[in-house]
């Protein structure tokens, strides 16, 4: 039962990579560490395999569905990322879809309802809509999965992938999640 901690960032040691790291080290007890681009996803072809199968018909060739066991089995879950043209990098887009499959199962929302925390980062400093696309797609994301968004940091201004470690503002809002979290 060990909080799982995901950067879903294409940029080695960003700012996503950061806040991720920073959210562990702030949690009282051990999490599990992972970076979506150490592992490979396949988009999804919208074939509808999974709809008569319940299977994915790349499940045995590539690793989005062991990042779903990831997910299946931590009691609470950490995602940090970028935006990327206002919503998330294409790589951790095309694991969200391949979910489609756990969707059309319908085998969720009957469970333990978990809590899960976010972390975006984005260059601009401004932008009334800048994380609105994000959010939905990661609430309804993570609801196929029994996990529930109880705590969001939205960090604008932030475009070197240093520049969060160099915030002493935006650390201790990342860290203030962490605790906010009880783990
Ligand atoms: C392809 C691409 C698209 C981006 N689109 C946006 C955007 O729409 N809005 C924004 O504020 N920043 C945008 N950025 C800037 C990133 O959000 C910013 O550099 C962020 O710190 C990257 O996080 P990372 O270090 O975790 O990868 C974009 C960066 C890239 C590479």
């Amino acid at each position: 039962m060990i909080p799982l901690v995901l950067s879903l960032s294409p940029r080695p040691e960003g700012n996503s990579d950061s806040a991720a790291e920073h959210f562990a080290r702030s949690l009282a007890g051990p999490s599990t560490f992972l970076r979506l681009r150490d592992h490979v996803v396949a988009p999804c072809t919208g074939c509808g395999a999974c709809a008569k199968s319940g299977r994915c018909v790349f499940a045995d060739g590539d690793h989005a569905e062991g990042l779903f066991a990831s997910l299946d089995a931590a009691p609470m879950v950490m995602l940090a990322a970028p935006v990327y043209f206002y919503h998330l990098p294409a790589q951790a887009k095309a694991w969200i879809d391949r979910a489609q499959s756990r969707y059309l199962s319908g085998r969720f929302g009957q469970g333990i309802i978990r809590p899960a925390y976010i972390v975006l980062v984005a260059g601009r400093t401004r932008g009334v809509h800048l994380f609105a696309g994000i959010m939905p797609t990661l609430r309804y994301f993570l609801q196929v999965f029994d996990f529930s968004i109880q705590g969001t940091v939205h960090l604008r201004g932030l475009d070197g992938p240093r520049d969060l470690l160099a915030n002493e503002k935006a650390l201790e809002a990342v860290a203030a999640l962490a605790r906010s979290s009880g783990w």
